[in-house]
């Protein structure tokens, strides 16, 4: 078993694990754990583009007021100002980091990139690299850390939990190899960029995502977990029963894509001023409401009238993924259905990513900075992923109180030790299908009370089962799951608390607003107590 010791230990290799990575390896070892596949995790599958000030037309105080919007009334005030004013010098570092980023061809233009619209934002405002910007991003980084001395980077290891030593610090992470053997990976910070939770769910516009296992990791050791029942569902995902998940992005609307129903109506005309262009929660709902009403199991998102010119030119890699599924969004309507997307809620952290366990940062997905309240905008999450991975580097640097104590490998084991037992993977497969199902019919657009109760029976019966299931806790597949269904738990329970309708929670039973906004605040002892009841 090894025990490596470097400075900062980076679990997730997305925007906000690769970004902080190389904000800090100039001064600090750093220890990267990404997975082995590189199409793994949301950042690279992020079409749209980034959110920020850049044109000398739009100003701070309007992203600032359209974030607000969007959040419907529970964002944090100083999160959002603190990422929208540091926006444009993220943007630039990416810049001067080679993204190659659309550039704009209008010789009026007041800014030499292309920027384009999407929902909430009631200006263009949004660069892009054409329709991948995730995907560029994140080869240009991995390039840069690929390159970097101080930076080992980990793709053999699946962590499953972080060391902590006996003050509650946190000390690293351990985790398991291809082989089943056991490694710590011991740090003087660790900062988990683990992404999500949206694989809870069925259907997600991701096709590997993570389902929170990040999140509860932190919870394990001490931290609180912030908003969860705000789960995203992006209005319009490719509806394509035998293929694999694919993204329409919200850049086709902002450029002038409609939605239709089945009648070819645009229905979001009549609901909403903003119409296309309304936050995701809106629309999401509004393509929800359709869909129970029609015979198709989908809308249509049309954007024929762009021409084929404008269509080839903006969406190269969308039109060549619905080409391959034989849909020509230059002569058809497309198929779209809403998708889990993004979780507005995770580990409560301040605006440098400290959580509330000493030595433990979260940033990207995995935090709940704030800065999404009940509704996350458009774009404004890589933005977030790059402009919190800054801020968290420059409070590891600044720290140098523990800068010349080690951290002896030795000393923070992890708890097991025996090689992992082999799991019966069928069933490990099927009761996490299970709790897809149930998330989807009880936990997703809208909720309501009976249906919460029965997600969270059938939740804590699945729990069950996998406690069952010999060895299940000391081998990663089953501990994973196992997070992931105390995850599942959480939010239910987070929307259980939430007796009110705001942003991406609507329920049935409670379908106003409440005067004042509360954020919702777990831990671990609230899953304990809600797991004691019933059992
Ligand atoms: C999209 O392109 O619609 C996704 C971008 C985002 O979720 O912010």
């Amino acid at each position: 078993m090894s025990t490596p010791i470097s400075d900062v230990l980076i679990i997730g290799g997305g925007v906000a694990g690769l970004t902080l990575a190389l904000e800090v390896a100039d001064h600090r070892s750093v220890t990267l754990v990404r997975p082995a596949q590189d199409d793994q995790g949301a950042s690279r599958w992020a079409q749209g583009g980034i959110a920020a000030v850049l044109s000398p037309d739009d100003d701070l105080d309007a992203h600032i007021n359209d974030t607000l919007v969007a959040g419907d009334g529970l964002c944090d005030i100083e999160a959002v100002r603190f990422t929208v004013t540091h926006g444009p010098a993220a943007i630039q570092w990416l810049i001067d980091k080679g993204v190659p980023f659309t550039p704009e061809h209008d010789p009026a233009a007041r800014y030499p990139y292309h920027l384009t619209r999407e929902g909430g934002h009631n200006a263009r405002r949004i660069i892009h690299a054409d329709d991948a910007t995730g995907r560029a991003v994140v080869d240009t980084l991995v390039d840069k850390v690929a390159q970097h001395p101080n930076i080992t980077q980990r793709n053999d290891l699946t962590v499953v939990g972080l060391l902590q030593d006996p003050q509650g610090a946190c000390r690293g992470a351990y985790g398991s190899d291809t082989n089943q053997q056991w490694h710590s990976l011991t740090a003087r910070h660790t900062v988990l960029a683990t992404g999500g939770a949206s694989g809870l769910y069925r259907h997600t516009t991701t096709p590997a995502p993570s389902s929170g296992e990040g999140m509860m990791m932190a919870a394990e050791l001490g931290a609180r977990l912030m908003n969860l029942e705000f789960q995203q569902f992006h209005p319009t995902c490719l509806f394509d029963p035998e293929g694999p998940a694919f993204l329409i992005s919200e850049a086709v609307r902002g450029e002038g894509g409609h939605l239709l129903n089945e009648a070819g109506e645009r229905f979001m005309l009549a609901l909403d001023k903003r119409a296309e262009l309304a936050p995701r929660d809106v629309v999401a709902r509004a393509i929800d409401a359709e869909i129970q009403r029609n015979s198709l199991g989908h809308v249509w998102l049309d954007i024929r009238h762009l021409g084929g010119k404008s269509i080839r030119h903006h969406f190269p890699t969308i039109l060549a993924h619905c080409a391959c599924r034989g849909i020509d969004i230059t002569q058809q309507a497309i198929p779209v259905v809403p998708a889990a997307h993004y979780s507005c809620g995770g580990v409560a952290t301040n605006l440098h990513g400290a959580t509330n366990v000493a030595n433990l940062y979260a940033i990207g997905e995995t935090a709940c900075t704030g800065l999404h309240g009940a509704n996350r905008m458009a774009s404004n999450s890589l933005l977030e992923c790059l402009v919190f991975a800054r801020s968290c580097a420059q409070a590891l640097l600044a720290d140098v109180a523990q800068q010349g104590q080690t951290t002896s490998g030795s000393e923070f084991q992890p708890p097991v030790q025996a090689a992992a037992a082999v799991l019966p993977k069928a069933v490990l497969r099927g009761i996490r299908q299970q709790m897809r199902t149930t998330m989807s019919q009880h936990v997703s657009i809208v909720r309501s009370a009976t249906g919460l109760s029965t997600a969270l029976a059938h939740l804590k019966s699945l729990l069950n089962s996998v406690e069952e299931i010999q060895g299940a806790l000391t081998a990663p597949e089953g501990k994973r799951l196992h997070q992931t269904l105390q995850l599942a738990i959480l939010t239910v329970l987070a929307a259980q608390h939430r007796h009110e309708s705001r942003g991406l929670h609507y329920s049935t039973d409670w379908p106003s607003r409440q005067p004042e906004a509360v954020a919702s605040s777990l831990a671990m002892k609230d899953l304990t107590d809600a797991l004691a009841t019933n059992r």
